[in-house]
């Protein structure tokens, strides 16, 4: 009995040995296959991680190049004509806006020929209008509230009109070097003198707010001329160029260009050989119209813009920074 209690002893420490050692075995496989499974997850999220940084860097680098291909070619943009209609071929436009219900309110300029009138747009019609004294060249027009304020050539002096039947209220002088263009945000005008400069001035003293050097790369855009406020941009004609450059009215850059010769030259083609440039911006912010025009041009366009695909950033520093003769050849 005894043996056999001391047998089942050692066979019970046995067992019991049997069981520790096939436990901690179990144990240690448990723990064994744990580790490995711990490095499979572990290898697996890894893997993971580098593939979706791996395409996620991939993409990001797309998205950026599209994006980038994207602002480069909406820099630029060309032209549609949506709808042509009659302009008065003896208008050497100056200042034009949109006046609400199919109407313009145009400044012309010209010693002897000035004038400020209320257009009609479908017809061409001049409902009123102002004519000035000859000692002065009408330049641009803005409308603030209901009055229409106007700069001159060459002059300090500018003129506030009623806008119903512009007749003049009030001489002012501002603070520019000369008086090319108007604009406005409801707020304060826009203006400028020919040069590469936008002035911000104030309606009531007209003195200068702000200005800001208007620039393309790190190229001066000299002549800017008719002005025109759009969605927070103020748009500027180039004297001399057919181009309209994009303007952050907040420091000068210009954020986009609107290629315009094929107007030009499709009136110079159909025999309009005594038009002069392209001058007149005018936007309707009701319907989203924009119009342009062109000193005695006979026509008035309605147009849309279209991005320009091909990369042509050379050919905006000569085509519209340039002072030259008139304008480029259609591409
Ligand atoms: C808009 O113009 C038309 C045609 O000239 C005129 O009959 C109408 O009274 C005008 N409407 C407003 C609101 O000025
Ligand atoms: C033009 O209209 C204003 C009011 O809007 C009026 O005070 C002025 O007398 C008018 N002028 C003429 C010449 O009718």
């Amino acid at each position: 009995m005894a043996i056999e209690s001391s047998k089942k002893k050692k066979k019970l420490k046995r067992s019991s040995f049997v069981q520790n050692t096939s436990s901690s075995m179990a144990n240690s496989t448990t723990v064994c296959s744990f580790y490995e499974r711990n490095r499979r997850l572990t290898l697996i999220t890894v893997s993971l991680i580098v593939s979706v940084l791996v395409i996620l860097y991939i993409s990001s680098n797309t998205i950026n190049k599209m994006k980038f291909e994207e602002v480069i070619s909406s820099q630029i943009s060309s032209i549609e004509v949506v709808n042509e209609f009659p302009h008065d071929p003896n208008a050497f436009t100056q200042g034009l806006l949109y006046g609400g219900n199919d109407t313009f309110f145009e400044s012309t300029g010209l010693l002897g020929h000035s004038s400020v009138r209320k257009v009609v747009l479908h017809t061409g019609k001049v409902e009123v209008l102002q004519k000035m004294d000859d000692s002065y060249f009408g330049e641009g027009l803005t409308l603030l509230g209901e009055r229409l304020f106007q700069v001159t050539w060459l002059k300090k002096i500018g003129f506030i009109y009623d806008r119903y039947n512009l007749s003049k209220f009030e001489e002012f002088t501002h603070e520019m070097q000369d008086g090319w263009g108007l604009a406005t945000d409801g707020e304060v005008l826009f203006g400028s003198d020919g040069s590469s400069t936008l002035y911000k001035l104030s309606p009531q003293t007209f003195k200068v707010i702000e200005k800001a050097t208007v620039k393309y790369k790190d190229l001066e855009v000299h002549n800017l001329n008719e002005l025109e406020y759009i969605n927070g941009e103020v748009w500027a004609n180039v004297w001399s160029s057919d181009c309209i450059a994009r303007i952050s009215p907040k420091d000068g850059i210009v954020l986009g260009w609107i290629l315009l010769p094929t107007l030009r030259n499709q009136l110079l083609r159909a025999g309009n050989v005594d038009i002069d440039v392209l001058n007149g911006i005018a936007w309707d912010s009701e319907k989203n119209r924009l119009f342009v025009t062109g000193k005695l041009w006979p026509k008035l366009y309605e147009i849309k813009l279209h991005p320009v695909r091909e990369t042509i950033h050379g050919s905006i520093e000569q085509h519209c920074l340039r002072r030259r003769a008139f304008g480029f050849a259609e591409p």
